[in-house]
């Protein structure tokens, strides 16, 4: 069976975000419907709106939600199968990141990361299914090289893209053949806030080509799912540079 050339309805959770927008652009000029998810950042969701009208999307629209909290993820739902009774595609780009050594993970902390990076993008999927099977649609996620291979200091949060990772696989096996399940995995693309330049150096050494990745290489993996990928399902690519084959040094 041949992949669209043109998306239908399209929900990108977390949009103003640096690859949300990277991934929100790539799609602008496939998609007939984007609906942006935002959480604290309206007013960029409001612009980059309309940029992705700019860049040929019939029609942008932006929705807030705080996706820890439930009663605001099933309006953003509803609200979404009102705007788009079939779904071509969601994209599961919210998340949250964390980095503590054993001994400062705290509980709170831990339930808001799963909350967003695990229970949400299942409850939305869940919600969203009579859309996305009437579109023969896709759910994408975006996971972590950090959830395929652990990183010190990162036990909570690799758990929950490990996580991620495995809904890949078991929602795949789940929904197949109406709708495919896969993830885009990146490596280092933005470096994590407040780290220093030497550390950063480091973990730049550690990659074997050399250099971080671009927010445009994971929205290229993106639009390479959303409109090729006929017969892929239930995987997760890797676009970290190498990084997950192992250390360069
Ligand atoms: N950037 C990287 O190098 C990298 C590497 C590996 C994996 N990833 C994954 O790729 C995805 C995008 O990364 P990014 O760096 O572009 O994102 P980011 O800057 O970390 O922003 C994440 C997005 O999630 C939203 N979000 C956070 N808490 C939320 C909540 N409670 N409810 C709803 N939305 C919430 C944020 O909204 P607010 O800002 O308004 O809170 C933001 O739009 C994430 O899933 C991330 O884990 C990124």
């Amino acid at each position: 069976m041949s992949t669209p050339h043109r998306l239908g309805a399209v929900l990108l959770t977390g949009a103003p975000s640096p690859l949300g927008r990277a991934v929100a652009l790539a799609l602008a000029p496939h998609s007939d419907l984007l609906v942006l998810h935002y959480h604290r950042r309206g007013g960029e969701a409001a612009d980059l709106a309309r940029e992705c009208v700019a860049a040929g999307a019939s029609r942008a629209e932006v929705r807030g939600a705080d996706l820890t909290d439930l009663s605001q993820l099933d309006a953003l739902a509803a609200d979404v199968l009102g705007l788009a009774p079939s779904l071509s595609l969601l994209v599961h780009n919210a998340g949250l990141y964390h980095r503590a050594p054993l001994g400062q993970v705290e509980a709170g902390e831990l339930d808001r990361l799963w909350a967003v990076n695990v229970r949400a993008p299942l409850l939305l999927t869940q919600a969203l299914l009579p859309a996305l099977r009437g579109a023969r649609g896709q759910a994408l996620f975006l996971a972590d090289v950090g959830g395929l291979v652990p990183w010190r200091h990162h036990a909570a949060y690799g758990a929950t893209k490990a996580a991620v990772a495995w809904l890949v696989r078991s929602l795949a096996l789940e929904l197949a053949p109406d709708v495919r399940v896969n993830g885009v995995a990146p490596g280092l693309i933005t470096p994590p806030e407040g780290l220093d330049p030497e550390a950063r150096a480091s973990l730049v050494r550690r990659i074997p080509m050399g250099r971080a990745g671009e927010p445009a290489e994971i929205a290229d993996a993106a639009r390479w799912f959303a409109l090729g990928a006929g017969y892929v399902t239930g995987q997760v690519l890797a676009v970290d540079g190498g990084r997950s084959a192992g250390r360069a040094d």
